[in-house]
């Protein structure tokens, strides 16, 4: 079993859809193992997504992270990051297959409504970056 950091974006909480989206995550098989409806801090934002530091879009992404509530999420399933990330779709929507969360639910490639981890390393970084311990059950 493998652990994913999954986040329903502003965008798809904002729309009132981060319900279908869980729903979808358990009709998919996904074990949620931590779910919390947080608001994300600027310079938690800006941390959170360091690694795209230099490009064009950084500081649109972290004011668009911090912009309204999110809802965090660790899944837990057979190779979790892969099937979060194929449940998504690409990230833009504009070329997500159809059925995807991102086809269903974003708007565009800033504003495109979940997020997931793409490697086991960084799994691992985002989970303990917005859970404790105590919070997976
Ligand atoms: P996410 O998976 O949360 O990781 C970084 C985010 O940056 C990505 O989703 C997009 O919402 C956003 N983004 C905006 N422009 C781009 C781009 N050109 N390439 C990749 N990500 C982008």
């Amino acid at each position: 079993m493998e652990r994913t950091y999954a986040m329903i974006k502003p965008d798809a909480v904002k729309a009132g859809n981060a319900g279908n989206i869980i729903a979808r995550i358990e009709a998919e098989g996904f074990r949620i193992v931590g779910m919390k409806q947080i608001r994300v801090s600027l310079a938690q934002s800006q941390l959170f997504y360091v690694v795209h530091e230099a490009r064009p879009f950084y500081n649109g992404l972290t004011e668009f992270l911090a912009s309204g509530p999110v809802v965090a999420m660790v899944l837990e399933k057979d190779n979790a990051i892969k099937a979060w990330r194929d449940l998504m779709g690409a990230t833009n929507p504009a070329q997500a297959a159809e059925g995807t969360i991102r086809k269903l639910y974003a708007t565009s490639i800033d504003e495109n409504a979940a997020h997931g981890s793409d490697a086991p390393e960084t799994a691992a970084q985002e989970i303990a970056f917005f859970f404790t311990t105590a919070e997976l059950v």
